[in-house]
């Protein structure tokens, strides 16, 4: 990609690099030395800058505090055999990140400040960029409401940022997964599909009922019957059921999931037939019962592919098969990792080497 735009650097002092354990990298805590940002003022985008990561000084009144007009993505960059940095499909994130602008009534971002500013700050901080198996660089592209001002409208001015932390897999265990009956995350006509931040604060309080009863994480299921399986809210869901890959349909309050999306891609050129579609929670509890569900894992960027070793529903507990037996969800893992880490062909062309 070439440069067209003009972006403002200023390089830190002295870098963190040195200070930084990357055998201690909990997911998102530990940043780069730096950022990007971009403001949207007067109809256009402007003040495009790399600058030293840290506060971001604003008004206590911006809208995004009191209205939500928040969105994120999150992608990652890998590092290949010779040393380079890719990206894996960051155009899907690009174009997912504008659906959710404009469902939030938030302006889009031009491809190529987001694409000329990732390039230019992951090159900057490319000393950040992970070695270790299973390691590599998130990338949090944000854009949140900055207006000063408490009427309830669409902000006129925004704040777009890139952030970078080295990071490992989002979990590190199979996950024990409780079927939610009682709350949802999202609703037909809402904004399931958008990655907004509001989707996710509905989610704690019902995450943190479920974490006191033992749970990792929670299965989301429609909001008016809970009778089909949605999504994980950190990740969607795939399940092998008769050696098939079954897997909710994207819809309104369903995230379109590039990880899903990719395992679907992968699986359909291996042959492994595919099926995307409603899946309602009595077909997962009786395949499990009946033996017709083998294996289960979150698909996400962050959760990259997370074995679900249990399940509990209704009160209760139902174990599946144990993880390093599961062949379909461990060869896609494997495959998938072998492309984003260089060491197997990119036939799909979803690295975008630095
Ligand atoms: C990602 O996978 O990038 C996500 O945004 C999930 C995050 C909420 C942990």
């Amino acid at each position: 990609m070439t440069d067209t735009l003009d972006i403002k650097i200023e390089k830190v002092d002295n870098t963190r690099l040195s200070v930084t354990d990357f055998s201690q990298l909990p997911f998102g805590k530990v940043f780069t030395d730096h950022m990007f940002t971009a403001d949207f003022e007067n109809g256009e985008w402007k003040n495009l800058q790399i600058l030293p990561y840290g506060p971001i000084p604003m008004s206590p009144a911006i809208s995004a505090l009191h209205y939500g007009q928040a969105i994120f993505e999150g992608l990652k960059a890998y590092r290949q055999p010779d040393g380079k940095i890719s990206v894996f499909r960051a155009d899907k994130n690009f174009e997912r990140f504008n659906k959710s602008a404009a469902r939030m009534s938030m302006p889009t971002i031009p491809e190529e400040i987001f694409m000329q500013g990732l390039a230019a700050l992951i090159s900057i901080d490319e000393k950040w960029v992970p070695s270790q198996d299973d390691y590599a660089l998130y990338v949090r592209p944000v854009m949140f409401a900055t207006d000063p001002y408490l009427g309830v409208k669409a902000s006129d001015t925004y704040k777009f940022a890139l952030l970078t932390t080295p990071t490992g897999p989002y979990y590190s265990n199979a996950l024990k997964v409780k079927i939610e009956t009682e709350f949802t995350r999202a609703d037909e006509g809402g904004v399931g599909f958008a990655k907004t931040a509001g989707n996710y604060a509905r989610s704690l309080y019902p995450f943190e009922q479920a974490k006191k009863e033992g749970f990792d994480q929670l299965i989301w299921t429609d909001s008016v019957n809970h009778e089909f399986i949605e999504e994980a809210g950190t990740a969607n869901l795939i399940f092998v059921i008769n050696g098939k890959l079954v897997t909710p349909s994207v819809r309104s309050t369903v995230l379109d999931g590039v990880t899903r999306d990719t395992i679907i891609k992968l699986a359909t050129a291996d042959g492994i037939e595919v099926e995307e579609r409603r899946v309602s929670v009595k077909e997962v509890i009786e395949g499990i019962e009946n033996g017709s569900l083998t294996e289960a894992f979150a698909a996400g960027t962050a959760a990259t592919v997370t074995h679900i070793g249990e399940i509990g529903y209704l009160g209760k507990n139902y174990k599946l098969t144990d993880p390093s037996t599961r062949k379909i969800s461990n060869g896609i893992a494997k495959k998938l990792n072998n492309i984003r880490y260089g060491l197997a062909t990119d036939e799909f062309g979803w690295n975008w080497i630095l």
